[in-house]
């Protein structure tokens, strides 16, 4: 099985992050799946963007969780990217799904409790992904090992992943203990030691966020098991020459 390409936030080099505009563009090109982040809104909709707060990626300023759904949705969240995207905008889980599930894209969702927890996200993500019947195409990722543990809990089967920037000396066995299945380490962390301790453990790399040349081929020759990549279409293409050679 060879690595896999993620669009990270969709194509995100080439349109609005975590828009219907980028996400469609990862399709046209052909990627594996999209990776994308959610949030909570003042109303408990869950939300595609990446920020806590709205100030970079639309036309208006405050956190999300102060405010509704409704209030989301009157944004422009594609001119601050390009003017010829002015009419995107945020989009709920909801309508993401809708759309996702009639294409043939693995999705990897990660829960943004990092900086403000959400209580409920959990649930309530896993909710709308069963509504949509998309679990077993679904893995769900967060920085936040409590998220990870309580997916895990609320719904054993469903793949996890745990994201880390840092190496900690007790990575393995915080993984073991949140029970998550995978790892999204940060690219820079990959090493032959780190390959083979997971090899070992058989958990599946999942490496975030690779855009460069040489490290997309170091992730490829080290048989990552995902490269999560705002190139989607370099990423792909690299991989098409690096299994023809
Ligand atoms: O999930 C991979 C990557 O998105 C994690 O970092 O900061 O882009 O959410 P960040």
């Amino acid at each position: 099985m060879s690595t896999k390409i993620f669009a990270h936030r969709g194509a995100s080099n080439y349109a609005p992050e975590n828009t219907m505009a980028a996400f469609q563009m990862a399709e046209r090109m052909q990627a594996d799946g999209i990776e994308t982040d959610v949030q909570l809104t003042k109303d408990q909709v869950p939300v595609l963007i990446h920020d806590e707060s709205i100030n970079r990626t639309t036309n208006k300023r405050g956190l999300v969780r102060n405010l509704t759904y409704e209030q989301l949705q009157q944004l422009d969240a594609g001119s601050w990217f390009h003017r010829d995207y002015a009419g995107e905008s945020i989009i709920s889980l909801d309508y993401f799904l809708s759309w996702i599930k009639q294409t043939s894209l693995l999705l990897n969702v990660e829960l943004k409790t990092n900086k403000f927890p959400y209580p409920g996200i959990e649930e309530i993500v896993l909710q709308r992904l069963q509504e949509h019947h998309m679990t077993d195409r679904t893995t769900i990722s967060s920085f936040n090992p409590d998220s990870i543990r309580r997916t895990a809990v609320l719904d054993s089967a469903i793949d996890t992943g745990f994201l880390t920037s840092k190496r900690p000396k007790q990575l393995f066995s915080l993984m073991e203990e949140i029970g998550a299945k995978a790892m999204h380490p940060k690219f820079r962390l990959l090493n032959k030691k780190l390959l083979v301790e997971c090899q070992q453990r058989n958990i599946p790399i999942r490496v975030y966020t690779v855009n460069q040349p040489v490290y997309i081929l170091k992730a490829l020759e080290a048989a990552c098991d995902t490269i999560i990549s705002d190139v989607p279409d370099r990423a792909l293409d690299l991989r098409k020459s690096y299994i023809t050679s």
